[in-house]
């Protein structure tokens, strides 16, 4: 018997780890570009089947970047109880939110890097890429941490949330610049859904409550799509109150672009939207159940959408901007929250650049799997693209880490690995100095 698609191709995991030094370099890796990119994704050990791409352990790249040259490359596994024990997720005594596969993004606040997965607790690990262990804050963090916080631009605060099986179904935390949990509040939510990411505005924080719903009876990767559970985006005041909730037409969104408020007190809202025909493909490639009868044969990918939500009349307004197929979208993070012009996204084999001013589409193509492209700022930009991207890009047995400018997509540099990385989730640049 073959492979399951999610241990095989680009997806295939590597069989151990390694590291090597003195990477070769094409084209000029600028000076600036000092400092560390780590990037998070599945890995299962050799001969493991999780039964999903989402269940394998997680896996860091590093490579580090100094003055020009790429010093280092390897590769770790995060090491949660699951990794090292193999313990249980669910047991009699409830859940245990470090027995998970740390497998989804990387961030660092407050000096600290985490290792981060929906599910469970965030996991420390070094700047070398060794565990340190699972970080609850001191104490206070008793839900799971989404992989994708969101940093305050202008307060350096970090906003983020967990959801749960069991109620509390979505509780809403904030560190303070320093990283310190200072807050921690129930959201109401009619069920517990797989809600993958959010978004935060100047005086807004966004929920997507899709109809991926959970069930622990479930076999296997236990959420499924629930036609009767509908699809509502949520508004809540950062400053507290009431969620208030917009219904929009069913559909699953694992990535946010940025999200802002105009000048009439809208929030807009961009993001890669799944149908329900192509999400029913993509989870049953991926490894999902999927009713045969719901499996519409269609493309599994998602496309650039828009909401905008007005609180004046209580409406939803929704919006195709494009019908690629993209993922993992990023943009210059300095504008959080505040209206941006460019988004940046990755197809399967490109690099697709958006100008959300005209609706323009920039395309650069990299000829294999194309990684989250990482959005770096150069030092005292006066543009908001004026910077670089960072992806990995994989063809075949190779894999480069690109740097692109990512004004105009022109070629900058690329480091070339010592390996194949297997097509993963989310990256981070730790810039240092
Ligand atoms: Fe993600």
């Amino acid at each position: 018997m073959s492979d399951p698609s999610y241990l095989g191709g680009d997806l295939a995991p590597v069989p151990d780890e390694i590291e090597a030094h003195d990477l070769e370099i094409t084209g000029a890796l600028p000076a600036e570009l000092t400092g560390r990119y780590f990037r998070n994704g599945p890995n299962p050990r050799p001969g493991e089947d999780p039964g999903h791409w989402f269940g394998g352990h997680g896996m860091l790249h590093g490579v580090r970047l100094r003055d020009g040259r790429a010093e280092w490359y390897r590769n770790r596994w995060v090491r949660t109880r699951k990794f090292t024990e193999n313990a249980p997720f669910v047991s009699d005594t409830g859940l245990d939110l470090t027995a998970v596969s740390a497998n989804t993004h990387v961030i660092r606040h407050a000096g600290r890097i985490l290792a981060l997965v929906e599910n469970g607790l965030p996991h420390e690990v070094t700047p070398e890429l060794a565990t340190v262990g699972p970080y609850d804050f001191g104490g206070r963090l008793t839900t799971a941490m989404t992989a994708h916080p969101k940093q305050d631009p202008l307060t350096g605060e970090l906003h983020f949330f967990g959801y749960g099986f069991f109620p509390p179904f979505l509780t809403y935390h904030r560190l303070s610049p320093a990283g310190e949990l200072v807050e921690s509040r129930e959201i109401e939510v009619p069920g517990p859904t797989m809600m993958h990411d959010f978004a935060v505005t100047e005086n807004h924080l966004i929920w997507l409550d899709l109809p991926m719903v959970f069930d622990l009876n479930r076999e296997g990767m236990p959420y499924a799509w629930e036609d009767g559970y509908g699809a509502r985006i949520g508004l809540t005041p950062r400053a507290g109150g009431p969620t208030r909730w917009f219904d929009v037409d069913p559909c699953y969104v694992f990535h946010v672009g940025n999200a802002w408020e105009d000048d009439h007190g809208r929030v807009v809202l961009n993001a890669a939207r799944y149908s329900p025909d192509a999400w029913f493909s993509l989870w049953r490639g991926i490894g999902g159940s999927v009713d045969p009868a719901r499996h519409a044969g269609a493309a599994g990918t998602a496309a650039l959408h828009r909401w905008i939500l007005d609180p004046a009349s209580g409406t939803a307004k929704e919006e195709a901007l494009d019908d690629r197929g993209v993922e993992f979208p990023t943009f210059n993070e300095d504008l959080l929250g505040r209206h941006s012009r460019y988004l940046y996204t990755v197809g399967s084999d490109a690099i697709v650049k958006y100008d959300q001013r005209d609706g323009s589409a920039q395309v650069r193509k990299t000829g294999g799997n194309t990684g989250e492209a990482v959005f770096v700022p150069a030092e005292g930009a006066a543009g908001e693209d004026e910077g670089w991207l960072l992806s990995v890009v994989t063809s075949g047995e190779s894999s480069e880490l690109v740097v692109l400018d990512a004004a105009d997509l022109s070629d900058v540099a690329s480091v070339r690995l010592p390996r194949r990385v297997p097509a993963g989730f989310h990256g981070s640049w730790f810039a240092e100095g």
